[in-house]
């Protein structure tokens, strides 16, 4: 209903150091000024336990052409079979860069990144809990994205529109005046 929506990788690392990549759509922007965004983590994932502790977490946005590593990093979704944490990212043939954030992996081929400090947590009681985040840092790959954001060329992320349906349909933009 709420579809096609981008899937976002989020980064984290738990208290015992491990890296965790992970698909998120439930993600949207907050405030401007400051920019925060905010996401929503199923409580029964690693993701949402680490986040309980974790001072911050890196969102990427991934290309069309990474979406078979999207669709196997949400291995708990997509039924994909791991043994560990560790292993699931070395085995996604996804160029990770782990030295850029303090709060987790981010992917450099993407169409970008950021890096959040979490400021908030919030549990309304749902099966999600809910994670706010102040960006520290953002990243534009020059390939598909101008410093100042805009898309250079034809940016293709990858949208969930429900399921194991995907779609890149953000190739064509139309500019409107402002009044
Ligand atoms: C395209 C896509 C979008 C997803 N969106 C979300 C989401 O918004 N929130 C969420 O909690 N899980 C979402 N998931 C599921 C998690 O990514 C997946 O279950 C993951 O394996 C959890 O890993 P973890 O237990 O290591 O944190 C999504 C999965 C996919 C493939």
């Amino acid at each position: 209903m709420l579809a096609p929506r981008i899937a976002y990788l989020i980064g984290t690392i738990s208290e015992d150091k491990t890296p965790n990549l992970i698909p998120v759509s439930n993600l949207t922007s907050a405030s401007t000024q400051p920019q925060q965004v905010v996401l929503a983590v199923y409580k029964q994932w690693t993701t949402y336990e680490t986040l309980q502790t974790a001072p911050g977490f890196t969102v990427s946005v991934p290309g069309i052409d990474q979406l078979e590593a999207v669709w196997k990093l949400g291995a708990r979704y997509s039924r994909f079979p791991t043994a560990s944490a560790g292993e699931k990212l070395a085995a996604r043939g996804l160029t990770l860069d782990h030295q850029a954030s303090d709060y987790g992996p981010v992917v450099p081929a993407g169409i970008g990144w950021m890096s959040c400090r979490v400021v908030a947590r919030l549990d309304l009681g749902g099966d999600h809990g809910i994670v706010i985040g102040q960006t520290e840092r953002v990243w534009f790959n020059p390939d598909y994205v101008d410093r100042d954001g805009t898309p250079r060329g034809t940016p293709h992320p990858v949208m969930q529109q429900t399921g194991n349906q995907f779609t890149s349909t953000a190739n064509e933009f139309t500019s409107m005046p402002y009044l």
